[in-house]
Parts: structure tokens; C-alpha cells; sequence
């Protein structure tokens, strides 16, 4: 118990791999947030709980590239039921908007509440005396009121990493006051926007009958709540210092080769979900070509999509339905040696990342609802010589920041085609003056400037027992 600073997660921040001699090790996942937290982790003497993927049992506490993690089992019972479950079945599509239709099963809800609590449990035989604990994310919604109950000495923040939906739909939710009371454990509560913010306050407004004035939550026992936007970033000067290596640069060049060396080339890299707006966008590239706006010889398009919950039904029917689509559209469209479509079911590691961010030409992002979309960062920060436009769905949270974007709404195909025409055909200073300004956004609020804000915020919230955590130490 000596921890001042527990990160609690549902996934641990590594993944399981093969070393070169075949036993299993761990290598440290793509994802931002462990180069944001890590240096937070190192100035607390942090640990992070998390799942590591799977189903081993025996996983013991493991230090890796420094940092302490403690690796969470779960039964296949649990994965089902939590995971695949209440999880990604019934709040994943609530929280963006009905996208699809979530399902609401008890078995899952008591799955989910028995999870959390394991989850709470593990947090709170970690943290020291007055310790802060860190929650991420909408698997783990009970976890603040859950660990505050065992330990009232901590100071508990919370993290939404995917969008709070209007009370219109949260209400549906059969549950809807246990996640509300759950989420209220935190002295703060922290939003991807502004507007998930108010709509959370409204929520515990209406739904648990708190008063509340702006920001802040009033608890009949004195505590306060406060609820904030705090929009995410990533790792900018470590993209970019990739983006502009040599090896990624050959990595680029390669790459167009290997399509051709087409005009200009479109790219989308996403999780394969249906969230993401990925059938539309290439239907509407397809109908650029059809249409005679493009042409196979000038323009290909590159998807990237990455294998998700592999396991949900819906993620199966979507990869079904992608599958179906790109080999209509490169069997009607494309001629021998042109594919209009290039698409890739896999995932990359950082510097193919990199690489395919500095050759593309057009990034097409097009969410029909994100909690804030960390490609379309990523690749602005690999585009150090200011070349490359981004076609970016208003329902992303990026769009809040990256306004110089070619903005789309994802359900207007229309709309949708002229937006990618015109990023096609902009001439090189549209380009870069847009380009510029969005380098500029994401250069100075990097996932480490996040990360700080997050953590003085709750080292401030008023009603907070434990001791501020130490910032960390930056270079
Ligand atoms: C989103 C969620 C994360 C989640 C990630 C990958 O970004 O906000 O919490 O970890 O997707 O999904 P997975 O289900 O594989 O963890």
C-alpha cells in the first residue's frame, strides 16, 4: 500500500506478445495515454490496474519499461458478460448517439456491477493513505462510488473517454441512476467536451435530484462534484520526430510505389466500428470515381481498418458488410493493377502509422459520432511540411479544435463527395494555410498539457480528502 498515484483502467497499457525466443512477454501499446501518464506514474510511485486481454489466470503484479502494473483476470463469463456485453453491446452504442442498437440485458448489468466492484476492490488495496486513484473510461462507472465507500481517504478522478449522451437517450437506460451515482464517487468528472459536461450535470439534476449550480454537483453530505471539459491529445513532438525520421520517410516513398504512385492518395485508418462512418466514405469515394470526378489511375484510397470486439455480432455484420462493399466497388471500378479501394483488415504498429500519415494526401475521418478521434490528430502532427488535408466529421469531438478541417456531416453523402473533392482539388496554399493553423492547435495542447490539466483540476476540487498528486517532471 504504497502507491499515491492508481491508474484503473480496463485495459492494462501493454500488450501480450511473442518474444524472439517464443515465450510470451508484453510490449507497450500504440495508445497515447500511457505516454501521457507515464511520467505522472514515475513522479508518484503510480501503478495502473488493468486487463490485460484474454483469459490466464495465474498474471501476477509485473513492472514493464518501468512502470508497476497490476494485470486484472477475467472469466469468459466476465468477458461476455462485462465486457462484450454491458460494455460494448448496451453503453458503447448509447453513448454515440444509438449508431447502433444498444441491448439491455440484467445478466450483463450484474456482470458489469460485479467487475467493477473486483476493479474497486484492487484499487483500494493498492493506494496509500490519501493516494489519488485515476479511473478511465465507460467500462468502469461504478468504480468512484465503489472505492469511495471502501476508502473514503482517497481522491478519486474520473475520465470519460467516448462521448456522454443528451439525457433524451441516457434516460433509456434502465440503470441510469446507478451510473449517475457511480460516476458521483468522483471528486471529478471529466468530459472529452463541454457539452457532455452539462449534459451529465442535467442528468444528476433531474435523475438523482442534486443541486447543482454551472460546473459543480452539491452532495447532501457536503462533497462536491465537479464536472469539466478536458479535451484529449496525443504524444505531438513524438509523431512529428517519427514522421520526419528517415525510416519512415523511405517507409512513405515505398508505399506509394507500391500503389502506383497515384496523383494524390486518400487514406482512413480506423478501429473496424460502426461508429466510425467507414461504408458511407467509401461509398462516397466509389461515387466520386463512378461519376467521373476521379479517376483510378489518379486517386486511390487506403483503409486501414483495425480488428475490434471481434466477438459482438455487430462488429461481425459491419465487417461483412466492409468486406462486401470494397470488393464491389474495385470489381466495378478498378482495372487491372488499380484497386480503387487498398484495404488492410490489421493493425500497425506506430512507425507504419507514421509512414502512411506522411504519404497520404487526404485523411478522411468521417465519425458519425467520436468522443474526440486521436487519428486525425496524429496525422496533423506527422504533417511537419504543412501538406496534407483532413476531411473530418462535425460529430467527432476533433472537430471542436481542428475547425480548419474540411468539415462534413457523415449522413450526407452529397455532402460528403464534394467535401472530398474539394480537399482532392485545393491548391497547395489552401492546403498549408489550413494545415498551419490546425499544427498549431495540436503542438501546444499535447497529451502531456492534458494530462497536467487533469491533474491540477482535481488536485484543486475543493471538497477532495487526499493529498495532490506531484506533477510530473518534463524535460
Ligand atoms: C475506445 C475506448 C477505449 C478502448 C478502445 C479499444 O478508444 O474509449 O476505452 O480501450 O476503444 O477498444 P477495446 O474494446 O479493444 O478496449
Amino acid at each position: 500500500m504504497s502507491n499515491n498515484l492508481v491508474i484503473v483502467a480496463n485495459r492494462l497499457p501493454v500488450d501480450r506478445v511473442a518474444q524472439a525466443d517464443g515465450t510470451p512477454g508484453w510490449r507497450v501499446s500504440p495508445g497515447g495515454l500511457v505516454t501521457a501518464i507515464e511520467p505522472v506514474m514515475r513522479a508518484n510511485d503510480g501503478v495502473w490496474i488493468g486487463w490485460p486481454g484474454g483469459t490466464e489466470t495465474d498474471l501476477q503484479p509485473f513492472e514493464h519499461d518501468g512502470m508497476s502494473l497490476v494485470p486484472m483476470t477475467m472469466t469468459q463469463e466476465d468477458i461476455q458478460g462485462f465486457y462484450e456485453g454491458f460494455s460494448n453491446g448496451t453503453l458503447w452504442p448509447l453513448y454515440h448517439d444509438l449508431v447502433a442498437k444498444p441491448e439491455f440485458h440484467r445478466e450483463w448489468w450484474d456482470s458489469y456491477v460485479a467487475v467493477n466492484h473486483r476493479f474497486a476492490e484492487k484499487a483500494a488495496e493498492l493506494a496509500a493513505e490519501g493516494a489519488t486513484v485515476w479511473v478511465h473510461d465507460y467500462q468502469l462507472q461504478l468504480v468512484p462510488q465503489m472505492l469511495r465507500e471502501l476508502r473514503p481517504d482517497l481522491r478519486i478522478g474520473f475520465y470519460l473517454h467516448i462521448p456522454f449522451p443528451p439525457a433524451e437517450l441516457f434516460q433509456q437506460l434502465p440503470w441510469r441512476r446507478q451510473l449517475l451515482e457511480g460516476l458521483l464517487g468522483a471528486d471529478l468528472v471529466g468530459f472529452q467536451l463541454p457539452g457532455a459536461a452539462q449534459n451529465f450535470v442535467r442528468l444528476v439534476r433531474q435523475r438523482v435530484g442534486h443541486k447543482t449550480h454551472r460546473d459543480l454537483v452539491y452532495l447532501p453530505d457536503g462533497r462536491t462534484v465537479q464536472a469539466a471539459a478536458f479535451p484529449i491529445s496525443i504524444d505531438a513532438a513524438g509523431f512529428e520526430e517519427l514522421a520526419r525520421s528517415e525510416s519512415v520517410g523511405k517507409r512513405a516513398t515505398e508505399i506509394r510505389e507500391a500503389l502506383g504512385n497515384p496523383r494524390k492518395v486518400f487514406l482512413g485508418i480506423d478501429r473496424l466500428d460502426y461508429t466510425k462512418g467507414i461504408y458511407a466514405r467509401l461509398r462516397a469515394f466509389s461515387e466520386l470515381i463512378a461519376d467521373g470526378h476521379l479517376d483510378v489511375e489518379d486517386a486511390v484510397f487506403v483503409q486501414v481498418a483495425v480488428p475490434s470486439r471481434e466477438q459482438v455480432e455487430q462488429y461481425r455484420i459491419l465487417r461483412d458488410d466492409i468486406d462486401r462493399l470494397v470488393g464491389r466497388i474495385n470489381g466495378d471500378l478498378g482495372r487491372i493493377g488499380r484497386p480503387a479501394i487498398s484495404y488492410l483488415h490489421s493493425s500497425y504498429p506506430r512507425e507504419e502509422m507514421a509512414a502512411l500519415y506522411r504519404m497520404a494526401d487526404i485523411l478522411a475521418v468521417t465519425p458519425y459520432r467520436d468522443g474526440m478521434n486521436l487519428v486525425a490528430k496524429e496525422y496533423v502532427a506527422c504533417k511537419y511540411d504543412n501538406e496534407g488535408a483532413l476531411v473530418l466529421s462535425e460529430f467527432a469531438g476533433a472537430a471542436d479544435e481542428l475547425r480548419q478541417a474540411w468539415l462534413v456531416n457523415p449522413y450526407d453523402i452529397n455532402g460528403m463527395k464534394s467535401a472530398m473533392l474539394e480537399a482532392y482539388q485545393a491548391d497547395e496554399r489552401e492546403i498549408t494555410r489550413r494545415m498551419k493553423a490546425m499544427r498549431k492547435t495540436v503542438t501546444q495542447n499535447d497529451v502531456a498539457a492534458w494530462a497536467d490539466s487533469f491533474m491540477s483540476e482535481l488536485s484543486d476540487v475543493p471538497s477532495s480528502h487526499g493529498k495532490a498528486v506531484r506533477p510530473a517532471k518534463r524535460s
